[in-house]
């Protein structure tokens, strides 16, 4: 195995430094270093991150590999800095049995560009009615933990209760898509004034606040833990204040769009901006950055959602929610947050690889430590160009868009997987 030496670098935003990966591992950090046999990577100005950890990303496959693969997802987010993705369960077949998580996990290990871990579906077919089978999932060579039938709430608080309770036993995690079905028949957007003038059918704030304080309370009952995903609304980021403070087990995550955009967005008609929950308020935008800087939200996570062209290059009404994420969520984070290198990887790796329980990742450069890094140029601005994604996909809300931060180099298990800001395969 090839040894890299990384000078004057910077990790984490301490004092720059030199840092050498071999045989896997971070086997030397500070001053001076020198590596005869190594590749020198000059890390002048350059910022080393535990690699990143997403939460939360639809790779497609299987069902709709013309949108995305196990491999192309994982190619993303190698090049946004990610070392390890959760892979999402609405696939096709739906992930709701050993053998569909196995394969994905299969998948992942064989592009070995990020780990990924499956996420299994919480009910059978996303349809809401019966449990998966979460014990054999847990079981399975992908030992799922994360259980979501995100793109669908469920609803019914029965099930939720039922599903909670199940996952105790091996300390799982109930993933929640807060949407409350009733609330959003028909919703083309957030409910507000803009839906009022566009004249387009409303997604009220209610719909996911009301879920999320059922769940919290559900899962306080049962003891159970629950993470809320893509956390939208200023109402929400409130009920989950509380709920932290009176000790109840839940994390909450938030997406680089949801920081960044407002439904003002929804007046251009183009349906690379329609998402689900959608797009809010700025008043909304304004409470979830408070809440990523308090850690009432606990990670940033991408909701990667490739589309195909014919999927959401057509009527708003027809389109499908969901945005690309992954090879743009760190520039998002650095626009947001500003070079906060500490909180930028307590809510973009530490903490995701946390909850997820993904050892070996979310962990600073360090001897000893896996090599599971990622360097960044944060003094480069890179305008976003969608043709050159390595998503099969193109529905990027950021199009042309000049954006702060380059990923310069990823390691995985010190192998680079990125180097000069390219894939390495
Ligand atoms: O916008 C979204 N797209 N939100 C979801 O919850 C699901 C996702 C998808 O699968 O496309």
């Amino acid at each position: 195995m090839t040894a890299y030496l990384i000078t004057s670098v910077s990790v984490v935003g301490a004092a720059p430094t030199d840092l050498l990966i071999r045989d896997r591992v971070v086997a030397e950090v500070g001053p001076g270093l020198t590596a005869p046999d190594a590749t020198v990577i000059d890390g002048t100005g350059l910022v080393a991150l535990p690699g990143l950890v997403d939460l939360h990303t639809h790779l497609r496959e299987p069902g709709r590999e013309d949108a995305e693969t196990v491999e192309s997802g994982s190619r993303a987010a190698a090049l946004g800095g990610y070392t390890a993705v959760c892979a999402m369960a609405n696939t096709s077949p739906v992930a709701d049995t050993a053998g569909v998580v196995e394969q994905v996990w299969r998948l992942g290990r064989e592009a070995n560009l990020v780990d990924v871990q499956p996420i299994g579906a919480v009910t059978v077919g996303l349809a809401g009615e019966r449990l998966a089978e979460l014990g054999a999932m847990a079981d399975s060579a992908a030992r799922v933990r994360i259980f979501s039938d995100d793109g669908h709430c469920v609803a019914d608080p029965k099930l939720m209760r039922r599903a909670l309770e199940y996952v105790k036993a091996f300390d799982g995690i109930i993933a929640q898509h807060a949407e409350e079905p009733r609330l959003t028949e028909g919703a083309q957007m957030h409910e507000g004034e803009v839906s009022t003038r566009l004249g387009l059918i409303g997604w009220p704030a209610v719909a996911e606040e009301a879920i999320i304080a059922r769940d919290v309370l559900l899962a306080e009952h049962v003891g159970s833990r629950l993470h809320v995903c893509h956390v939208s609304t200023a109402g929400s980021v409130e009920v989950l204040r509380q709920a932290k403070a009176r000790g109840v087990r839940v994390t909450a995550e938030v997406t680089p769009h949801h920081l960044l955009l407002t439904d003002v967005k929804a007046e251009t008609y183009d349906p690379v901006f329609k998402v689900n929950p959608p797009l809010r308020t700025a008043a909304d935008v304004t409470a979830l950055r408070a809440a990523l800087a308090d850690g009432v939200i606990d990670v940033i996570a991408t909701d990667h959602a490739p589309h195909a062209v014919e999927d959401k290059e057509c009527e708003w009404a027809y389109a499908r929610p969901g945005m690309l994420g992954l090879e743009t969520a760190l520039s998002i984070a650095l626009d947001v947050l500003g070079p906060q290198w500490d909180l930028i990887a307590e809510r973009m790796s530490r903490t995701p690889a946390r909850i997820a329980g993904l050892t070996g990742h979310g962990v600073d450069p360090a001897p000893g430590v896996p090599a599971n890094l990622t360097v960044i140029d944060p003094a480069a601005r890179r305008t976003i160009e969608p043709a050159e994604l390595a998503s099969r996909s193109r529905n990027t809300p950021y199009a042309r868009m000049t954006l702060p931060g380059r990923i310069v180099a990823t390691f995985l298990r010190g192998e680079p997987t990125v180097l000069d800001g390219k894939a390495t395969k």
